[in-house]
């Protein structure tokens, strides 16, 4: 049961985010030194203009989240704890849910929150949930030498935004749901049926290290705070095709899909090319026609022809496959459109 935290919970959330502590080396409570908010945990997060909940099951506080208001339209998430006993039934995903609804309901525009580097079950978590690595770390200097990862994610309506190494490596599995999905949906998408998660988790991982070499660019698209959608740009290699770059996987689960959010990524993936100087980008489908087709044509890319059975699709069928191109212009942040507003490529959507 989902309820309001009270000051007098404050027995309960001592002993139980001290419990959460101790599963890591070096976690310590200082109580009255470092933390004594929580001797008074709801009146602390009500005076920061937020709340605290706890799940309570057979009459003790198995689990609590605050969550309060920040600057510029975001939120955080803070002291989210639910206790070992009471972990894997769901009970940190009705916290959240509570936290992430009551700060959507307040003008949320995007959530964030810091997690200690040690806390790795927390960060599965966030994952899961579509909040992605965001930004530097932070040092606490406390007794228990914190040092905390900073996530974040966009909460409201469609947002897209290219993903850094560290924010792409920890969107592989929504990254990878979306793959799966389509997959299955019928995309031919270099995999064929069936595809497992970790094949595909496995994908994200390597297009993460591409991100970090410098190799690809990244951009995700979360609608109403789920990762729903991706598409990359994949920098040619060969010394005299410094100018071009291929467009690959632009992908739409298809739960999220006539929305818009493709027309987005595209869009934003174009604008990343532009301007890291990759002025012809490339694109091929397979088969031809299809959803794609129509966006890609509306958007200004040029037919270069089709090659008979090229690849398969996801069933092993043989499928032909068209070749697009399209000219971008090479000045930073620009739009390709000819005769269109410039769109540069929307910052991550948080600090
Ligand atoms: C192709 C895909 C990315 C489109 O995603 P989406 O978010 O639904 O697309 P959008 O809502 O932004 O639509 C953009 C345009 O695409 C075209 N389009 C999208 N879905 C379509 C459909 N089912 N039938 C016909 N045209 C469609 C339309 O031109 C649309 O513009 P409009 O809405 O102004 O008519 C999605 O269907 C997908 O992931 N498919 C599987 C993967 C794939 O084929 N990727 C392309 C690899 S080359």
């Amino acid at each position: 049961m989902l309820r309001a935290g009270r000051d007098d919970d404050a027995d309960e959330i001592i002993r139980l985010i001290g419990d959460c502590w101790a599963e890591y080396p070096g976690c310590v409570m200082d109580l009255d030194g470092e933390v004594p908010e929580l001797r008074a945990l709801a009146t602390y997060a009500a005076g920061r203009g937020g709340a605290l909940w706890v799940a309570e099951q057979d009459g003790a506080v198995a689990g609590l989240i605050c969550s309060w208001p920040l600057q510029d339209g975001a939120w955080e998430i803070g002291k989210m704890y639910v206790a070992k006993s009471h972990r894997g039934r769901g009970v940190a995903h009705v916290l959240a849910e509570a936290a992430e609804a009551y700060a959507r309901a307040r003008g949320a525009e995007r959530m964030q929150l810091w997690s200690d580097t040690r806390f790795d079950r927390a960060h599965r978590f966030y994952e899961k949930r579509s909040y992605v690595r965001a930004g530097p770390l932070r040092v606490l200097g406390d007794k228990s030498n914190s040092i905390e990862f900073a996530y974040a994610k966009p909460l409201v309506g469609i947002a897209v935004g290219p993903l850094d190494a560290a924010a792409a490596a920890s969107a592989e599995r929504p990254l990878a749901q979306t793959l799966v999905a389509c997959v299955e949906a019928g995309a031919s998408v270099s995999f064929l049926l069936p595809l497992s998660l970790d094949k595909a988790r496995a994908f994200w991982r390597d297009a993460a290290r591409g991100v970090a070499r410098g190799e690809r660019l990244l951009f995700a698209a979360w609608l109403d705070g789920v990762i729903v959608g991706t598409a990359q740009i994949a920098f040619a290699v060969q010394e005299n095709q410094r100018h071009r770059a291929d467009l690959q996987k632009l992908l739409v689960h298809p739960d999220a899909r006539r929305r818009g959010i493709a027309r987005r990524l595209l869009a934003a993936a174009e604008a990343g090319a532009a301007a890291a100087d990759r002025t012809l980008l490339v694109l091929d489908i397979s088969p031809p026609g299809g959803a794609a087709e129509g966006l890609y044509r509306s958007a200004g890319w040029q037919e270069a022809g089709v090659i008979p059975g090229y690849a398969l699709n996801p069933d092993g069928t043989p499928c032909d496959t068209r070749y697009f191109y399209k000219r971008v212009r090479a000045a930073a942040g620009a739009d390709a459109n000819a005769g269109e507003e410039p769109r540069p490529a929307p910052a991550l959507p948080f600090r």
